[in-house]
This record gives C-alpha cells, sequence and structure tokens, in this order.
C-alpha cells in the first residue's frame, strides 16, 4: 500500500510545514510594529489628556511600538489597535482620596481616536471628564464593539448616532451625570436593536419617561438587547406593554426610579430573563399571572413599591428562581404552599411588610426549598409558631416580628437553627417562653452565631439568667417592653461584641453594672423604665468611651451625676430623667465632643436610619417623632425630673451642636446662661419648673431653629426678648413668671432705659426695639468718645449737650410710640 505510505509521509511534511509556518509567523507577529498614523493619533488624544499620574509615560515617541504602550492592545494580524483599555482606580472604598484623583485622567477626549479604524474596545471608566459631555464623534468609530465610559462625570445627553452605531453591542456609561438621550430626529434608528448591553444606572434623566427615552429600542422587531440597566436614573412613567418585545433579555434593572404603573403582563415574554430588578419605584397595581412563565428567571426584587392584589400562585413555577424580594407593597390575600410549589432553588424570601396570611393546609408540609434568608415580618401566620422551618437548617437571617405568633418557641429552634445570625421575632406573644431554656439550656449549651437578635415587646417574663458566654458574637440586643426581673446578668454586662443594649421598659432591678460606661464595644444602652437603684456608675477612663446613647431615664437612681460622666465624650444621646439625681450639675459637659462639634460630623451616628441601632429608641420617644427630619444626627441632653440644684453650669452654652436640652423638674437657681445664644441648633430648650431668676438673656433670640420653648414656673423677670421665634410660643412656654411683653398678654411697665434689662441686655418687644437698642449702645459709646476730650472746654461742653439733648428726645417720642401701641 504504497500510495497510503506515501500520503501519509506527505501528511507529515505537510504539518511539520505548516507549523514551521506557523511559528515563524507567529515570531513574526510579536515584532509587529504598530501604524504610524495610529500612533500618531494616540499621541495627539494623549496629548488631551490631564495625567497627573504619568500613567502613560509609556506613549511616547521613542518607545515606537505602540501596541505595546500602556492599555493598548492591537490586532495580531494587521497591528491596527484594537483595545484601549484606560480604567482609572475603581476602589469604592479609597474612590474620592487625592492618591485615587490623581491617577484619573482628566482633560477631553482628542477626536484623533476617529483615526483608529479598527478600535473595538475603549474602556476608560472611573476617569474624571468632569463637566464635559460625550463627543458625538465616537459614533463615527465604525468598528466600536465596547465602549466603557462609566463613573467619568460626563454630562449632558448621550449622543443619538451612539445608541444607533451598528457595531456596538456594550454601552456602558452607568455614575454619570447625564440627562438624557439625543433624539434622532429623522434618521433611522433601527441599529440601536443591534446594541446587547446599555447601562445608564446611576445619572439625571430628571424625570424623563422611560418609554420616551428608548422608544426606538422598544420598537425592534428582533431585538439582541440581553442587559437594560437604568436604575436610580430618575425615570419617571410607566413600564412600557412593549418591553415584551425584547425577547432575548436577560437583566433589567430599574431600581430606584420614579415608575409607576402595573407591571404589563407582555413581561411573560422574557423567557430568557435571568434577573429583573425594579426596587424602589411606585409600581402599583396586581403582580400578572404571566409573571409564571418567567421560567429562566432567577432573581426577583419588586420591593419597595405599591404593588396589590394577591400573589399569583404561578409564581410557583419559578424552579430557577433563587431570589425573591416582594417586601414592602400592599399585598393582601391569603398565601398557600401552592405559591411555593416548585420553587425549589429558592434560597432567599424577603416579603415582610405585606397584609399577607400565610395559610399552610397540611401539618407536614415540608418546603421544597432550603432557605438562608426568611423575612416575613407583619405577615399573619401565628398563633402557633410556623412547624414547617423545622427542615430550614441553613437559615442564617429570621424575621418573623409583628406574625401573631403566640406559642412557646419550639424545643428543636437552636437545633435547627444552629446557622442563625439574625433574629428578630419582636411583637409576638411569648409569654409562655422560659427565658431560661431559651438562651440558656444546657443540653445546647454550645456557642451561638446570633449577632442580632430582637425580642422586644414579646411578654417575656422572669428572671434573665447568666450564660451569656455562649453568645460571643452578640452585637445587638433588643428585649424592649418585656417584663424581664432581677439584675442585669454579669456576663450579659461582659459581652466583648455587644454595641447595643435595648432593655427599655422591663422590671429590672438593682445596681447598674459595673463597667456600663467602659465597655469598648457598647455604643447604645437603653435602660429605661426600669426599676434600677443605686448610683451611676462611674466610667473609669482608661479607655476613650464610645458610648453614643445612654438612656437611664424613668429609673429609680439616687446620688450625685460623677463629674466623671463627662468622660462620656462621644455620647450624643444622654438621658437621665425622672429618677432621683440630687447635687450640683457636673460643669464639664463641654466635654462632650459629639455635642460641641469638636468631632467630625461624619463621625456622628445616624441613629435614625440604623435598622439595628437607634430607631427603636427614636420610636419609643413619642414626644420628638415630629423631628423626623432631623432624627439622624440628633443630639439630646435630658437630665430632667431629678433633684439638681445649684446654678445651670455655663460651660453648657459650649454645647453649639446640641438640638434638644431639657433640665426642666430641678431645683435649679441662678441664671440662665448669658450665652446660651451660642447653641445656635437648639430645636428644643425646656427649663421649667426651676427656680431660675433674672431676665431671659437677650442672646435667646438668636436662637433661630428653636421650636419648643418652656421656661414656665421659675422665678424670670422683664421683658421676653424679641424674635421671630420667642414671639411665637404659647403663653404656656412663659407662665408662672414674672415675665412680660409679647407673646403674653402682660405689658412692660415703660420705665426708661433700665426696664427689663438689669444686666444690659436691653429689653425689647419688637424689631423697632432691637434698631433703638443699638442706637442707644452707639449712643453710649459715642457719648464717652466724644464727650470725655470735652470735659476739658466749657463752652464745647454745652453746645454738644444741647445737640444730644436734641437725640435723646427724639428717642424718648420713639419709645413713647411704641408704649401706646402695646
Ligand atoms: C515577517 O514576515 C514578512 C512577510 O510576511 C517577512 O518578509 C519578514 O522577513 C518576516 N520577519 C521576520 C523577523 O520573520
Ligand atoms: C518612553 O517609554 C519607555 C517605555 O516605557 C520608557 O522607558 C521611557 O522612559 C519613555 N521615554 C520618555 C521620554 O518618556
Ligand atoms: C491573535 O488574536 C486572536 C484574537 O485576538 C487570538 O485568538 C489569537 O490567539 C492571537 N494569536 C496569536 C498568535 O497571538
Ligand atoms: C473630578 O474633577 C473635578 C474638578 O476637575 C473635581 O472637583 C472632582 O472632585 C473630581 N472627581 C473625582 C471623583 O476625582
Ligand atoms: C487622521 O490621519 C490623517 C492622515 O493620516 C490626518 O491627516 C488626520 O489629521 C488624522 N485625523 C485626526 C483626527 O487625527
Ligand atoms: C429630516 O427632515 C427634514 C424635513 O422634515 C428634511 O429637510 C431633512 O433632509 C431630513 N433629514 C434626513 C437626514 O432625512
Ligand atoms: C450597571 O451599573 C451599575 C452601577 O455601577 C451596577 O451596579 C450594575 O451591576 C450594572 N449592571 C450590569 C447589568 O452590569
Ligand atoms: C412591540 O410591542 C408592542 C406592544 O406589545 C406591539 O404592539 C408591537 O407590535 C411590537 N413590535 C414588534 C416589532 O414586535
Ligand atoms: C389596587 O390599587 C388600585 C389603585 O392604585 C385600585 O384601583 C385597585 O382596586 C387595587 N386593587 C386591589 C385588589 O386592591
Ligand atoms: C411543578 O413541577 C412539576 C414537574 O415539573 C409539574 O408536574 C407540576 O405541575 C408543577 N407544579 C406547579 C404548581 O407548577
Ligand atoms: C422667687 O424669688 C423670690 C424673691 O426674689 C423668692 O422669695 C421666692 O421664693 C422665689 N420663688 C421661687 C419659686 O424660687
Ligand atoms: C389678652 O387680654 C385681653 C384683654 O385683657 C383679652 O381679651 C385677650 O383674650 C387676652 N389674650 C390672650 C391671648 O390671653
Amino acid at each position: 500500500m504504497s500510495s497510503h505510505t506515501f500520503s501519509f509521509s506527505y501528511l507529515c511534511v505537510l504539518t511539520i510545514f505548516t507549523f514551521f509556518q506557523y511559528s515563524l509567523s507567529a515570531e513574526n507577529q510579536t515584532n509587529i510594529q504598530c501604524i504610524g498614523y495610529e500612533r500618531t493619533a494616540l499621541l495627539e488624544f494623549k496629548n488631551d489628556l490631564v495625567d497627573g499620574a504619568n500613567r502613560l509615560v509609556s506613549w511616547n515617541s521613542s518607545n515606537e511600538d505602540c501596541c505595546k504602550w500602556y492599555g493598548i492592545t492591537c490586532n495580531n494580524q494587521t497591528g491596527q489597535v484594537s483595545e484601549m483599555h484606560l480604567p482609572g482606580p475603581d476602589d469604592m472604598a479609597n474612590f474620592d482620596t487625592p492618591e485615587a484623583s490623581i491617577q484619573r485622567f482628566r482633560g477631553t477626549l482628542n477626536p484623533s481616536l476617529q483615526n483608529l479604524s479598527s478600535l473595538s474596545i475603549i474602556d476608560l471608566s472611573y476617569n474624571n471628564f468632569s463637566s464635559n459631555s460625550i463627543p458625538s464623534w465616537i459614533a463615527s468609530l465604525k468598528s466600536l464593539v465596547s465602549l466603557n465610559l462609566a463613573f467619568c462625570e460626563l454630562s449632558g445627553l448621550v449622543p443619538a448616532g451612539l445608541m444607533n452605531m451598528g457595531s456596538l453591542a456594550t454601552l456602558d456609561l452607568n455614575n454619570n451625570q447625564l440627562t438624557g438621550i439625543e433624539t434622532a430626529g429623522n434618521s433611522s434608528t433601527e441599529n440601536i436593536c443591534n446594541l446587547v448591553e446599555i447601562n445608564l444606572s446611576w445619572n439625571k434623566f430628571d424625570k424623563k419617561s422611560l418609554l420616551e427615552v428608548l422608544t426606538s429600542l422598544f420598537e425592534c422587531e428582533s431585538s439582541k438587547l440581553e442587559s437594560l440597566s437604568f436604575a436610580s436614573s430618575g425615570l419617571s412613567g410607566s413600564i412600557p406593554e412593549s418591553l415584551g418585545n425584547l425577547s432575548s433579555l436577560q437583566t433589567l434593572e430599574l431600581g430606584n426610579n420614579l415608575l409607576s404603573g402595573p407591571i404589563p403582563d407582555s413581561i411573560g415574554r422574557l423567557s430568557s430573563l435571568l434577573s429583573m430588578n425594579l426596587p424602589d419605584n411606585s409600581i402599583s397595581g396586581p403582580l400578572p399571572d404571566s409573571l409564571g412563565r418567567l421560567s429562566s428567571l432567577e432573581e426577583l426584587d419588586l420591593s419597595n413599591n405599591e404593588i396589590n392584589g394577591s400573589l399569583p400562585r404561578s409564581i410557583g413555577q419559578l424552579t430557577k428562581l433563587t431570589t425573591l424580594n416582594i417586601e414592602h407593597n400592599l399585598l393582601t390575600g391569603v398565601v398557600t404552599e401552592d405559591h411555593f410549589a416548585n420553587l425549589t432553588s429558592l434560597v432567599t424570601l424577603r416579603a415582610e411588610a405585606n397584609m399577607l396570611t400565610l395559610e399552610v393546609s397540611t401539618d407536614n408540609w415540608e418546603p421544597p426549598f432550603q432557605l438562608t434568608i426568611l423575612s416575613l415580618n407583619r405577615w399573619n401566620i401565628g398563633p402557633k409558631f410556623p412547624f414547617w422551618l423545622q427542615n430550614q437548617k441553613n437559615i442564617f437571617i429570621l424575621y418573623l416580628a409583628s406574625t401573631g405568633i403566640s406559642d412557646n418557641i419550639p424545643d428543636w429552634f437552636w437545633d435547627t437553627f444552629s446557622s442563625l445570625r439574625y433574629l428578630n421575632i419582636s411583637d409576638n406573644n411569648f409569654s409562655s417562653v422560659s427565658v431560661n431554656d431559651f438562651f440558656c439550656s444546657e443540653t445546647d449549651a454550645e456557642q451561638k452565631q446570633v449577632i442580632y437578635m430582637n425580642l422586644g415587646n414579646t411578654n417575656l417574663s422572669g428572671v434573665l439568667p447568666d450564660c451569656w458566654t455562649n453568645w460571643e458574637f452578640l452585637n445587638i440586643l433588643n428585649f424592649q417592653n418585656n417584663n424581664l426581673s432581677g439584675k442585669i446578668p454579669k456576663t450579659l454586662a461582659n459581652l466583648s461584641s455587644l454595641e447595643s443594649l435595648d432593655m427599655h421598659n422591663n422590671k429590672l432591678s438593682g445596681q447598674l453594672p459595673e463597667n456600663l460606661m467602659n465597655s469598648k464595644s457598647l455604643q447604645i444602652v437603653d435602660l429605661s423604665e426600669n426599676e434600677f437603684t443605686g448610683g451611676l456608675p462611674i466610667p473609669s477612663g482608661e479607655n476613650a468611651s464610645i458610648l453614643k446613647l445612654l438612656s437611664l431615664r424613668l429609673n429609680k437612681l439616687t446620688g450625685k451625676i460623677p463629674n466623671e460622666i463627662c468622660r462620656l465624650d462621644s455620647i450624643q444621646i444622654l438621658d437621665l430623667a425622672d429618677n432621683n439625681l440630687s447635687g450640683i450639675m457636673p460643669n464639664c459637659f463641654n466635654n462632650f465632643s459629639a455635642m460641641t462639634g469638636k468631632v467630625d460630623k461624619d463621625q456622628i451616628v445616624d441613629l435614625a436610619s440604623n435598622e439595628f441601632m437607634g430607631s427603636a429608641w427614636l420610636q419609643t420617644k413619642g414626644r420628638i417623632n415630629g423631628y423626623s427630619s432631623i432624627l439622624g444626627l440628633l443630639t439630646f441632653l435630658d437630665i430632667s425630673g431629678n433633684n439638681l440644684s445649684g446654678l445651670i453650669p455655663s460651660e453648657i452654652t459650649q454645647l453649639v451642636e446640641l438640638r434638644m436640652l431639657n433640665l426642666s423638674s430641678n431645683r435649679l437657681t441662678g441664671n440662665i446662661p448669658e450665652k446660651i445664644g451660642n447653641m445656635a441648633i437648639l430645636e428644643s430648650l425646656d427649663l421649667s419648673s426651676n427656680q431660675l431668676d433674672g431676665t431671659i438673656p437677650s442672646t435667646m433670640s438668636s436662637l433661630s431653629f428653636l421650636n419648643w420653648l418652656n421656661v414656665s414656673y421659675n422665678n424670670l423677670t422683664g421683658r421676653i426678648p424679641s424674635s421671630t421665634q420667642l414671639q411665637s410660643f404659647q403663653d404656656s412656654s412663659f407662665i408662672g413668671n414674672k415675665l412680660c411683653g409679647p407673646p403674653l398678654n402682660l405689658t412692660c411697665r415703660a420705665v426708661g432705659v433700665s426696664d427689663g434689662g438689669e444686666k444690659g441686655n436691653g429689653g425689647s418687644d419688637g424689631p423697632d426695639w432691637g434698631l433703638i437698642a443699638s442706637i442707644l449702645i452707639g449712643f453710649v459709646v459715642g457719648f464717652w468718645v466724644i464727650v470725655a476730650p470735652l470735659i476739658s472746654s466749657k463752652l464745647w461742653r454745652t453746645k454738644y449737650f444741647e445737640i444730644l439733648y436734641k437725640v435723646w428726645c427724639k428717642f424718648c417720642d420713639l419709645k413713647k410710640k411704641k408704649s401706646s401701641f402695646t
């Protein structure tokens, strides 16, 4: 078979030859030089960039092969530049640092890039072209397939041509200040149908309607679009029916816009859809049944909308669904096990804050899923503790607050939920639960992993057991509004990770834990409305305290407020009201640096928006609910309802970041500190029911944010200073004193200059009087400046006193007129 042999050896030769040729050409390719005019174009492009960190050092004429330049890739056949990867630093944690800033290119994009006819990928993301718009010439880059200008601080409109390029598949313009898409006029827009990915999230489309912005996209006969991201861009309008035409769509991100109206039924046509994220809009109406046809869907987020009606049963067919988030909507009706029938992949189920009722018909329903996150707060689930949870052994977030459960906590609880990290079962009835068994059962004495535990409002009673060494990861513990008694267990007070402890409104008694103010972790402590006795613990001062909120209101604490309390220099809210504290007020409150503005505002914890921390505390304080707009940065000092005596220390007026001060119902004496007007952002001031005397300092009229004032039932005298604020309060803010002038009906006696102004703070009762006061001050100052040198000359003396007498009389006339008005 010689022909066979021949053909075989021929094949061998051929193979060797092609291999040889291949390796030759490969070597040739590595030496390929870039094309001269492309190099020139790149250098020109570099010229217009401000390159503070000299990242483009390799881009120079002595380094001829531009294919080896930083960020440049060439086509290995033609030597033409095909890719440009020049992203700036994208580390979000250090985004605004000067180091990152200098790494970013600034300047403008030179149109010389148009000469790179093979350029298919441009990535200039995370650079800073602030106040520039996207140049329209980019649309003439005929080979461009992918353009990434995310995080570039670009403004203006997206050029129409860019959306309609034919070649362009991926357009990423997220996180800019773009305000819209240029209208194409009467030119054809069919090429928009070639786009595969658009990301315009985090721009500023200022209420433009989604349909208007993307009409031509939705009209595509066969769209190739796989990913549409328009989150947080200020889009309004409804979700168009024609969205269903985007048959290749896999990712839909339209969260955090102003979208309204229902989800169209056509959504069911998006059979490739993997993820649909529409949270934080005003989407309303019922969910379409067609949702059940999204057979590829893995992630569905419709949270924080106004969706009503019932949860369609078809949702149970989404076998691939791993994440379902429908929390904070207006869904009603009954959910049964059918709704979960085929949700075999489900891992995260967030559905809290709807009006749904869970009814499982069989007593041994075993859900087809294994959840890690389950949040059904405010559903109607009880009265029995849901038994079907027994097989959910992977759960690490379990939220069943306010679900009408009135039951024992099952004994399999810690067996099943050994991975639990976050537990909120507050607002239920667990009056039959033994706190000892639940927290300290001998049988499962192993370490708990729990970080957050909320058992507030659950009718728990009994003495808290002392076994908290098993809970070493506990960060946030909330037992508010229960009937727990006994002392605070030592092991609880010593927990090294505990940051927030809320025992508000229980029956706890005994002395406060000694180390309460020395913890290296505690930031929030609310022990208000209990029966604690004894003195305030004394901070040792070894470490700077990080306590931010301390409320011991309504207990039976006695003794002095120790000066050492001023070591709590991070304190934002200090509430010692309604105890039996006595002695004088410490005069070192000006050490509270969060209240004196000595710390960065950033370090002041936004207590209100912190789900786990202060919001519960703030909600319980009904009387400050009117302040929701500023709750976040609340600073608050309340020592009212004690037995404190002595003067109000003037240091308190250095708390210029304080918003609320309450010293009422003590036995404080002396004057209101003169510099109270320095507390510029004070919104609420209560000094009532003390024994303060003297006048109301005139500086108080500069407290322009004051919207609550009470100085009633003291011994104050004189005229109430005038300001738009002070005169707007009711009589009741001032009664029980010897005050006069508006807003009180009582006219001040008109007695010359010294009226109501024993300390020279010029009482006044209207805007005119402020003017007069300043005239008067000018008068007095001018008087002595001029008069002193004149005393020697008798002639000049008489002359001047004549003039001065005339001025004085004008003043007297004014004053008479004013008195007759009031
Ligand atoms: C590269 O290839 C060209 C022709 O394609 C050839 O003339 C040249 O000699 C090759 N250079 C090297 C270094 O192999
Ligand atoms: C040009 O680029 C090369 C390669 O990065 C570099 O070594 C050289 O210092 C550069 N020359 C100039 C003048 O910047
Ligand atoms: C040439 O480029 C193509 C596509 O960029 C790549 O797949 C191929 O491996 C490259 N060839 C060589 C020899 O580098
Ligand atoms: C971008 O540059 C502008 C001024 O040119 C500057 O104000 C801004 O902070 C810069 N942004 C970033 C993220 O570096
Ligand atoms: C493109 O290249 C041509 C010739 O190579 C040159 O005349 C022209 O100025 C270049 N255009 C730009 C925008 O650099
Ligand atoms: C667009 O329409 C106007 C008149 O409506 C016409 O004058 C113009 O030529 C058209 N432009 C194109 C590109 O068709
Ligand atoms: C679009 O950009 C946003 C913001 O950076 C990002 O979170 C999102 O994942 C992007 N979308 C896609 C589909 O890549
Ligand atoms: C797109 O959707 C709309 C509404 O669903 C429909 O009227 C239109 O015919 C569709 N267009 C195409 C090209 O399929
Ligand atoms: C849903 O809300 C709309 C108004 O937004 C109302 O007309 C409709 O009756 C509601 N449907 C249900 C089932 O409550
Ligand atoms: C669940 O899936 C099975 C098998 O795919 C199917 O027979 C059944 O009808 C599905 N049930 C529901 C409620 O969709
Ligand atoms: C008010 O002051 C008068 C004397 O100035 C004093 O006799 C009286 O006891 C004071 N009242 C209160 C409540 O302190
Ligand atoms: C003020 O006094 C007058 C007359 O004494 C009385 O008619 C009026 O009701 C009083 N106003 C207030 C607010 O007390």
